[in-house]
């Protein structure tokens, strides 16, 4: 089944190259909400350098644009519903792969799911009501991709809730399915990631009928809860591997704190279940080839960040002064992110911040509407807290680059790729020891100097207050440890190339397992 990919590198695994299908919801620079976008690609790409053939499967989202795309002869019926649903397939290749070994993207095209604004809702609605439709309907869309372009792959790898049905129709129809020919399902494997417990797709259950399987699946995959249907855990049940996106919150979603409720589904499944820390793309978040940075700048030659940070000042309306710290932030504002105790109206510690310490806070971010109005006040109010709400991939580049220090006081963090981005652009990370925070961040130690961040461990506003504190203290009165913290993290190699490997040994235990 498997057709090599040509002369190969070691892969990491076996050493044996293998077919892979991402499946997912979200890739840069096609469409994005958060990490999880900049994940898939750069996994994919990663996985490819170490001569694995990869493609990627997603829906053609309103955005992009059909006429950068080239399509494939005919349409493609997808058997939900009862019926059959009809799409188009674009493709192309992803940006960044290799000559030799391309990832290819393939976009379903279905006007009615996905002819509108917005990836999981809109503003006016947030989630949207055929949400489980929707990626129902991508989900059985990836099987019929893989017949459609005759290319059958040794592993499904589905992301998080929107593809988490991949697993299942894998377990309970494909595999035993006749597809053509010249390949079939019937070796291939899967591996759920969860990238986020949090978010798990729990819809009314009456909309599993749309996913063409009986109601025998629905209970033997444990889509049941509550008498709803959740997505996630129904993937959770049927994957033949799963992981998460670090080792800390991998043990952390074992219990009860972060389980989300899954934790006893995921402790059942725990001899399938590991974490394996994302990595950075170094072709995309690299302060020597930053494209949206005044200058280039390294651990080698660091002058090109004081002129980011000149430009930052400038972007944001702020006096230009290197002599004060630059505080940086950029997010999802969910209550995952810290917000409440950050910004909450009454009892958020940015107010008190900003205004007791000699620093500036600039913010970029979108989200909870009452988390927006409060940012713009805090704007209005206190000269040296700037803000933009919305989404800017320039603006959070040159706030990675510009800034001194990097606020993330996370409820919970999966991995978080915002502390690595910042690690290597010289930016001290200040965030919570929580998820994969801990794994990428090594605490300040004011004796030795040692360390790469700033640590606390409650999520309190006084305990972002005092850590800010501190930060900004040590900026002002250990100057030298400060430069050498920023030093160190640039040092960091958080390359895929590692994590890449990892993966590559999960889907070779998928593929031994039985
Ligand atoms: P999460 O996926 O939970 O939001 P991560 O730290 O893993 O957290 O990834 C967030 C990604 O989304 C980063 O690449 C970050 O720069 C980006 N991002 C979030 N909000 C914005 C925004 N308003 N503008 C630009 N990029 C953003
Ligand atoms: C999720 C998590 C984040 C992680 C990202 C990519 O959105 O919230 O911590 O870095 O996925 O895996």
């Amino acid at each position: 089944m498997t057709k090599t990919a040509g002369a190969l590198e070691r892969t990491g695994g076996k050493g044996i190259p293998r077919h892979i299908l991402m499946c997912t919801s979200e890739a840069a620079p096609f469409a994005k909400t958060g990490g999880l976008a900049d994940a898939v690609p750069s996994l994919s790409l990663a996985l490819a350098k170490l001569g694995h053939e990869v493609k990627i499967a997603m829906p053609r989202y309103y955005g992009i644009d059909r006429g950068k795309l080239d399509k494939l002869e005919g349409a493609m019926g997808v058997p939900v519903g009862g019926g059959e649903e009809w799409t188009a397939v674009y493709t192309t290749v992803l940006p960044g792969s290799a000559k030799n070994n391309p990832v290819r993207v393939y976009f379903f095209d279905h006007e009615a799911f996905f002819g509108r604004e917005g990836i999981y809702g809109a503003p006016f609605e947030s989630d949207f009501l055929d949400n489980p439709r929707r990626f129902t309907f991508v989900s059985k869309a990836c099987f019929q991709l893989c017949r459609k372009i005759d290319w059958y792959p040794d592993i499904v790898h589905a992301h998080d809730w929107p593809t988490a049905m991949v697993p299942v129709y894998l377990k309970y129809g494909e595999k035993y399915g006749v597809s053509s020919e010249s390949g079939s399902f019937s070796e291939t494997k899967s591996v759920l990631t969860i990238h986020n417990l949090g978010y798990q797709g729990i819809y009314n259950k009456d909309n599993f009928f749309y996913t063409n399987l009986g109601w025998d699946v629905f209970y033997q995959s444990c889509f049941d809860d509550w008498n709803m249907m959740n997505l996630l855990k129904g993937g959770i049940y049927s994957a033949d591997k799963l992981n998460t996106v670090s080792p800390n919150y991998a043990r952390e979603t074992l219990r009860q704190e972060h389980g989300f409720r899954l934790d006893g589904c995921l402790r059942s499944r725990s001899g399938d279940y590991r974490g394996i820390l994302n990595g950075i793309d170094n072709g995309v978040w690299n302060p020597a080839l930053d494209k949206y940075l005044p200058a280039p700048f390294s651990a080698k030659d660091r002058g090109g960040k004081a002129l980011a940070k000149q430009a930052l000042q400038r972007l944001f309306g702020l006096p230009e002064n290197a002599g004060i710290p630059v505080i940086g932030m950029v997010t999802r504002l969910t209550a995952q992110k810290g917000i409440g105790e950050l910004f909450g109206p009454g009892y958020g510690s940015a107010f008190s911040i900003c205004r007791d310490m000699k620093l500036q806070f600039v913010f970029l971010g979108s989200g909870e509407p009452w988390a927006e109005h409060e940012i713009l006040n805090l704007a209005s109010r206190l000269p040296n807290f700037r803000a933009r709400i919305g989404y800017s991939e320039e603006t959070s580049h040159l706030i990675e680059g510009g800034a001194d220090f990097f606020l993330m006081p996370s409820q919970y963090e999966p991995c978080g790729l915002n502390q690595m981005y910042s690690l290597a652009y010289g930016t001290v990370p200040i965030v919570r020891n929580t998820g994969g925070l801990a794994d990428t961040v090594k605490k300040y130690d004011e004796k030795t100097g040692e360390g790469t961040g700033f640590m606390f461990d409650d999520l309190t506003p006084s305990a972002i207050y005092n850590t800010v504190g501190w930060a900004v203290w040590a900026w002002y009165n250990r100057k030298n440890h400060i430069e050498a913290m920023s030093l160190r993290g640039m040092k960091q190699d958080f390359s895929w190339n590692k994590s890449a490997r990892e993966y590559t040994r999960l889907y070779e235990d998928a593929l031994d397992s039985v």
